[in-house]
């Protein structure tokens, strides 16, 4: 089986086309083609994603990722003699009747294709930005009525779990008969933070979830106070790594201590040093959900009081590495607290750790040891670099298991993008 997916949600525009070979347990995965066309860039100018400009951005990029993608995958085909059926393509143009972007560049592409050889197209319908969502949608719609393919629709977080399965080859498998249950996964973006049980494949139970801000939302917003682009989470890290580095070679030097005329010359900056301590919030309450809101504000107030005792503090030294890493420090630990504490609970056999908030190194490596020092044996996942953000592949792989699962809508009218869902 060959599937084609669809990853529209926020701000990258993604394709991948899969082959899926079943044998008995286990499933054989080959990666045929597979493109992120990332917007960050462009959202970094206004320091956060806004949706109709995300919208626009997908509609002016899904065709070109869709000829990269065929091509990769060897179905970009163009036949001698094209015969149009313009009835048909009238039908499909009407599903994307609202993306102009699409509309514009459809004819000079799609009917000139010869039909690739795909049997399913898997696409994201939620949770995510609504404008963003309805642009893959409404494409897969006009693909799938041009092609006579039919539509699996895949939640976004889903496919953040099954991110982990892809390493660094073209091919992977996934053999259904392993003992992996029960399982944990810790879901991190900038859109959702949630703790989910699964229990078996495809079997969901959220334990918890941010009450306010996402985890990866606060380090955008933290970013954005200490003047560091979009996306912040890289940024805040890289900063943080830095301070943890060098704090600990002057801790560790074997050489001469700093002397006290050494010291940045700010008169006071010992004990502004002492002002940067920032909350653990809800570490401590009995339910597994989490707040960042507070903590953002946190910051808000750290850095304002800061400034009242020195206009230019943020540049003075390094203080701003110094809040980064604070913060850095609050939101892994509670992170990792909770993750342990549910491992336990639920006497968890493994731990997926998925989304864009997954690539933090420091994340990793504090569950890593936290782990080990609980000697908790577990099997633990976090997604090849590539795979932390948003990208298609992840969208095929759950597609192939909601297949197994769920009957295929008849009508795909009734496929609607659904910016709330949840698992
Ligand atoms: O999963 P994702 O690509 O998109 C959503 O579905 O939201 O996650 C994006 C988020 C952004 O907030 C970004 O700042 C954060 O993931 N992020 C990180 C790191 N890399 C990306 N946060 C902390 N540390 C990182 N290394
Ligand atoms: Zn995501």
């Amino acid at each position: 089986m060959n599937i084609l997916s669809i990853e529209t949600s926020c701000d990258e525009t993604a394709i991948s086309i899969i082959n899926v070979e079943k044998k008995n347990q286990n499933i054989k995965f080959k990666i045929l083609g597979n493109k992120i066309s990332s917007q960050a860039k462009l959202h970094a100018k206004y320091g956060g994603v806004f949706p109709m400009m995300a919208k626009r951005e997908h509609g002016k990029n899904i065709l070109h990722v869709l000829e990269i993608v065929l091509r990769e995958a060897k179905m970009y085909t163009l036949p001698k003699k094209v015969n149009i059926d313009e009835k048909l393509n009238n039908t499909a143009l009407k599903m994307i009747a609202r993306e102009n972007e699409i509309v514009e560049r459809w004819n000079s592409i799609i009917p000139l294709l010869k039909k690739p050889n795909i049997d399913k197209i898997a696409v994201t319908i939620g949770p995510g930005l609504e404008p963003a969502l309805w642009v893959g949608i409404s494409f897969a719609k006009a693909l799938s009525i041009y092609w006579n393919i039919p539509i699996v629709p895949v939640n976004h977080m889903e496919g953040h779990i099954f991110s982990i399965f892809p390493k660094n080859s073209k091919t992977f498998e996934i053999n259904t008969k392993e003992n992996i249950f029960p399982m944990i996964s810790l879901l991190v973006s900038g859109g959702h933070t949630e703790l989910i049980l699964i229990k078996d494949w495809m079997k969901y139970k959220k334990i918890g979830q941010t009450r306010d801000d996402a985890a990866g939302e606060a380090f955008d917003k933290v970013a954005r106070m200490l003047g560091l682009p979009y996306p912040g989470g890289p940024e805040i890290s890289k900063m943080a790594n830095i301070e943890r580095l060098s704090s600990s070679k002057l801790f560790k030097s074997s050489g001469p201590r700093m002397r006290e005329d050494e010291v940045p010359d700010h008169e006071n900056l010992n004990n502004l040093l002492s002002l940067i301590k920032l909350p653990r919030p809800m570490i401590y309450s009995k339910d597994y959900d989490f707040s960042f809101s507070g903590l953002k504000t946190a910051v808000l107030y750290l850095i304002r009081d800061l400034k009242e005792k020195n206009s230019n503090i943020l540049e003075e030294g390094n203080i701003k590495q110094k809040i980064a890493r604070e913060f850095e420090d609050s939101v892994v630990e509670v992170l990792t607290h909770k993750t342990i504490r549910a491992i336990k609970q639920y006497k968890i056999n493994t731990l997926i750790v998925g989304g864009g908030v997954s690539a933090n190194i420091y994340l990793q490596k504090i569950i890593r040891k936290r782990l080990n020092d609980d000697k908790l044996d577990i099997n633990i996942y976090f997604p090849n670099k590539k795979l932390t953000g948003d990208n298609a592949l992840m969208i095929a792989i759950a597609g192939y298991f909601q297949l197994q699962k769920n009957k295929i809508p008849k009508n795909i009218n009734s496929i609607k993008a659904e910016g709330n869902l949840s698992l």
